[in-house]
């Protein structure tokens, strides 16, 4: 039996919550439920973030003490979790006094040690932002309300841990994921590593943990927040339960706070000898054209609401199968509906209801008896078994996505199975093995939905009953992975409408605009075209024009420079490790001043624009046709 421990961010309590803080939870909850059912000892963390002076303000705008503010805003995210089905097995709150004597423990332990410092550091200040701006920032931005500030505050020494920090990421090629994160964390990491300010005066800030060695201070809100990770399971007084679960299996993070969780946190934790957690997943970005999606959908503004429409499940489903895990997804309804139907109600559903009608009808929902397995048999079964390997897979490297393919892989394979057998007609022929048929498919979608479960709680819980295990074994239990678990003679139930199709209202017939192609060309023209495919190497803005960035792509032969006028959509940090295609014979051309080697081929409608990536990952280099 292995151990795993899964971590979300722990959100800030002030925010409401929403469709980026869903995924991460449903995601972990997701891995969580499987590594249950796997028969793992499991642990899942997820919680809020309560200090500051975001949280300070917000409470003195209410004119209420700032712990009833969080006492009472933490409900929306323990109420939006319940009823999104996440069994977290804690949920930390960092003003929990045994959380905030954890953090002045671990403040007192890097004192003690040497590694936290007291100096003064004057800079220009940003009223309006609460922090220092360095000199490029200050020189490059257009501030407000900025001002000469000197202020004495605690630095911990974050600086001697970076060539240490630099080569763990080195010999661990886990511990960063995906990797085109961990690159940008040692291209950030080339740069000098600074000490990290660990404090802020009480004179500024009074919402946050006293520093144990300074009553002047409290700590700084990262220094506080990371810490759960730890305070949670028992460090440093529980050693047991601390080493039961240290280090984590999984940290589980977007996009947008990878440096707090790669740099600061493992410094943090060398420092006070801690070993490092195994993974830091970060995950892209939910993205929406939310103009569109409420229009669409009157009664529907916010995504999460989705669940009260079409039920929890579906929502996970649709969080869990429509992401790839560490690229951006967008939202959109149309999306989920199709999703959705095509899926669960035609996929699963009509399976579903075509076994058990088939069942009930001609064997009173008694499963029937397997007999001999006949190759076709011995096919699907080899199929089904081999269903948790790839699953596991997939899940190992936190791909649910992939995971979810393959379960609707095998449902297809189903029904490809009934097609070819096609018990309706043996029934009159040859009703054993009708049945056996029967029996066949009816394990087999039960042995499919078992993979499903982590990710639709509720249905599957019913779905599975119905396939005649015991309500108890939605836990997880032993055999519940094996082909052969329901026994013939097991009384099956019927279950109805277990993802009823949506029914898509016909949208106003717009008035049809006439494509305006351009003249014709022959075959000859096109193939004068060499389209390839690049990877992104490296991304800047274009020194000389905001709308344009500069990108190094990979050809696989050759590297090459090339001008793309998609700065207002992308960031540059957000293209590097992305396969897109380009026009590789077009002739070099310079563009405000940089030299572009090509051009980048893009999709454009009047809201975006999109650089086309092939669907499969395939060689730099590799022609387009
Ligand atoms: N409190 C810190 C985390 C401290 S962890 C020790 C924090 N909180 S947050 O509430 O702002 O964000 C939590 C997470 O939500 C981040 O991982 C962030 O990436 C994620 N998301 C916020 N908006 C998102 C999307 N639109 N899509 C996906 N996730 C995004 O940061």
């Amino acid at each position: 039996m292995s151990r795993f421990y899964v971590t979300t961010p722990i959100y800030y309590v002030n925010d409401e919550p929403h469709i980026g803080h869903a995924y991460t939870t449903v995601l972990a909850d997701v891995l969580a439920r499987f590594h249950r059912a796997l028969g793992d000892k499991t642990y899942f963390l997820t919680g809020t973030d309560e200090h500051g002076q975001k949280v300070q303000q917000a409470a003195e705008k209410r004119g209420v003490d700032p712990q009833q503010h969080v006492d009472e805003y933490v409900l929306r995210f323990q109420e939006k979790w319940d009823a999104l089905d996440i069994r977290y097995d804690q949920f930390i709150r960092t003003t929990q006094a045994n959380h905030k004597a954890v953090v002045r423990h671990l403040l007192q332990l890097l004192w003690d040690k040497g590694l936290i410092y007291k100096d003064t550091y004057e800079g220009w200040y940003s009223v309006a932002e609460e922090r220092f701006l360095t000199d490029k920032e200050y020189e490059e931005g257009d501030w407000r309300d900025v001002k000469q500030l000197s202020e004495t505050n605690y630095w911990f020494k974050m600086s001697a841990y970076q060539e240490k920090l630099i080569n763990y990421i080195h010999d661990n090629p886990d511990f960063i994921q995906p990797e085109f994160r961990k690159n940008e964390v040692l291209g950030f990491l080339r740069q000098e590593l600074g000490d990290l300010c660990i404090s802020r005066p009480k004179s500024r800030l009074s919402w946050g943990i006293e520093l144990p060695f300074d009553s002047e201070y409290v700590t700084y809100v990262w220094f506080d927040a990371l810490t759960n990770y730890i305070s949670a399971i028992g460090y440093p007084d529980r050693d047991e339960e601390f080493k039961t679960w240290w280090p984590a299996d999984v940290h589980l993070i977007g996009k947008d706070i990878l440096t707090t969780h790669a740099v600061y946190w493992p410094t943090m934790l060398m420092a006070a000898d801690l070993p490092l957690p195994k993974t830091i997943f970060a995950h892209g970005w939910w993205l929406m054209g939310d103009t569109k999606m409420s229009k669409s959908l009157g009664n529907v503004i916010r995504p999460l609401d989705l669940a009260n429409e079409y039920g929890v499940d579906a929502l996970r489903y649709f969080l869990m199968r429509e992401m790839t895990p560490g690229q951006d997804a967008s939202f959109s309804i149309e999306a989920f509906i199709g999703r959705y139907n095509s899926d669960l109600a035609n996929d699963l559903g009509n399976l579903v209801n075509r076994i058990t009608k088939l069942l009930g009808r001609n064997f009173d929902s008694i499963l029937p008896d397997p007999g001999e397995t006949s190759p076709e048999d011995a096919d699907l079964i080899q199929h089904v078994n081999g269903l948790q390997e790839r699953v596991r897979d997939e899940l190992d490297q936190l791909k649910v996505n992939y995971a979810i393919t393959h379960v609707f892989d095998v449902l297809r394979e189903i029904n490809r199975y009934l097609e070819e057998t096609a018990p309706w007609k043996l029934l009159k022929t040859d009703k054993d093995r009708a049945g056996a048929v029967l029996y066949n498919a009816a394990e087999a979608l039960r042995l499919s939905a078992v993979h499903l479960y982590p990710v639709m709680p509720d249905k599957i819980a019913r779905l599975l009953e119905v396939m005649g295990t015991s309500a108890k074994a939605r836990f997880g239990e032993p055999g519940w992975f094996e082909w052969g678990h329901v026994k013939s003679g097991t009384t099956l139930g019927q279950i109805d409408g277990l993802f009823p199709r949506i029914e898509v209202k016909e949208a106003p017939e717009e008035t049809s605009v006439k494509l305006d192609l351009k003249p014709e060309i022959s075959f000859d023209d096109f193939t004068k075209l060499d389209i390839r495919i690049v990877k992104i190497i490296k991304a800047e803005k274009h020194p000389n024009a905001d709308k344009l960035l500069k990108l190094q792509v990979d050809l696989g032969a050759e590297q090459r420079q090339v001008i793309a006028g998609i700065a207002d959509f992308y960031a540059p940090e957000d293209l590097v490790g992305k396969s897109v295609s380009i026009i590789a014979n077009l002739k070099p051309a310079k563009i405000r001043g940089e030299i572009s080697q090509g051009m980048i081929l893009a999709a454009e409608d009047d809201v975006t624009v999109a650089p086309l990536t092939p669907l499969k990952d395939v060689k730099p280099g590799s022609k387009v046709r």
